[in-house]
């Protein structure tokens, strides 16, 4: 039986091996929390992009393949957004990134998770921290409320890590946005400059640009555990580093049980 319940409507190549996908589920409206995540699936038998390594054991060609992607589009668009990027050994990307416009993929009929602005008051500020793919949550948190507080009393900063100045995706949508809206902070950053890359703007990791004092800086204010709530997505050793350092400022790991008053948000991506 034919597992696939979406179509793939539009591919955007930003680079080779990095990818926005626009998803048309069969059956929508598709209901999800920005900030949330759910599951993309290929049987092992659709072929893998050229650019990868081959897969030694073959996979099972009628099983399928899945992995999570965080939701990157706003909560009432029509299409699911989600931003990818190669993993040239992997299972799944090779195949992703080798579907052509029109095809056919499994999307999970839920998204779930708790790494959403639910937890945060309205009063609070938001920093929004990444690397590469995991700004994806956050292009749709952006996405889903700015309408609503561009303009308004609480601050929102987006600090966007990547490794090249051609990996920052989503960057002149959050540069606009920046422009419009003058409670929204943007601050991308590159770590492996190089004379090819015209990049004229800053160079670091993102967890020691945001207790360094680089960002404090921009952003006007001084991190608070009682007025920011700090979100950390992407590598997962940057994240590990971002909570012991944000640690020492006096920031706690929120969980929905043991620590809800916490104010820093994680998800790892792997
Ligand atoms: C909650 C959640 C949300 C996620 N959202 C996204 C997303 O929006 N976009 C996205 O590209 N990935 C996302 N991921 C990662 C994704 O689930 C897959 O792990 C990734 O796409 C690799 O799949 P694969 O089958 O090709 O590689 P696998 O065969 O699963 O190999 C995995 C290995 O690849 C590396 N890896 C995995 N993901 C990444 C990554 N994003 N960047 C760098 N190295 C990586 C790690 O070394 C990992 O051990 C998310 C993961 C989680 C847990
Ligand atoms: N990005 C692409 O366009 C692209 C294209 C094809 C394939 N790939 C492959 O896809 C995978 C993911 O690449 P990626 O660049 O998206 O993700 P990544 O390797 O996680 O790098 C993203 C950013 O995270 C930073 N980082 C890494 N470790 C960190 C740590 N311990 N603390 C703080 N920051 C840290 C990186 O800085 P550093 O530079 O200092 O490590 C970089 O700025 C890799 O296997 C890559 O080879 C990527």
């Amino acid at each position: 039986m034919d597992p696939y319940n979406a179509t793939l409507e539009r591919k955007e190549i930003l680079n080779q091996g990095l990818v926005v996908f626009r998803i048309a589920p069969d059956e929508p409206p598709y209901r999800f929390e920005p900030g949330q995540y759910t599951v993309l699936g290929l049987l092992g038998r659709e072929g893998r992009i050229l650019e990868s390594e081959p897969e030694d054991p073959a996979a099972e060609p009628d099983k399928l393949i899945k992995r999570a992607y965080s939701l990157a589009s706003g909560s009432t668009e029509k299409h699911l957004e989600f931003y990818v990027v190669l993993v040239t050994s992997g299972a799944l990307t090779p195949r992703l990134l080798a579907l052509e416009e029109g095809a056919r993929l499994w999307v999970s009929p839920k998204a779930v998770g708790m790494f959403t602005l639910d937890s945060v008051p309205e009063d609070q500020g938001v920093v929004l921290v990444a690397t590469g793919t995991g700004l994806a949550p956050y292009v749709s948190m952006v996405r889903t409320r700015i309408e609503k507080e561009c303009g308004g009393k609480r601050r929102w900063a987006v600090l966007q890590g990547a490794r090249r100045s051609w990996d920052l995706g989503y960057r002149n949508e959050l540069e606009t946005i920046r422009k419009r809206c003058s409670n929204f902070f943007y601050l991308p950053s590159i770590t492996r400059p190089s004379p090819e890359d015209p990049w004229g703007g800053l160079v670091g990791r993102v967890n020691h640009i945001l207790v360094d004092g680089t960002f404090e800086e921009r952003f006007g204010e001084t991190l608070d555990p009682s007025r920011h709530h700090v979100f950390l997505c992407g590598n997962p050793a940057m994240v590990e580093e971002a909570v012991r350092q944000l640690g020492e400022r006096g920031f706690s790991e929120w969980h929905h049980r043991k620590n809800p008053q916490g104010t820093i948000h994680v998800e790892r991506y792997w």
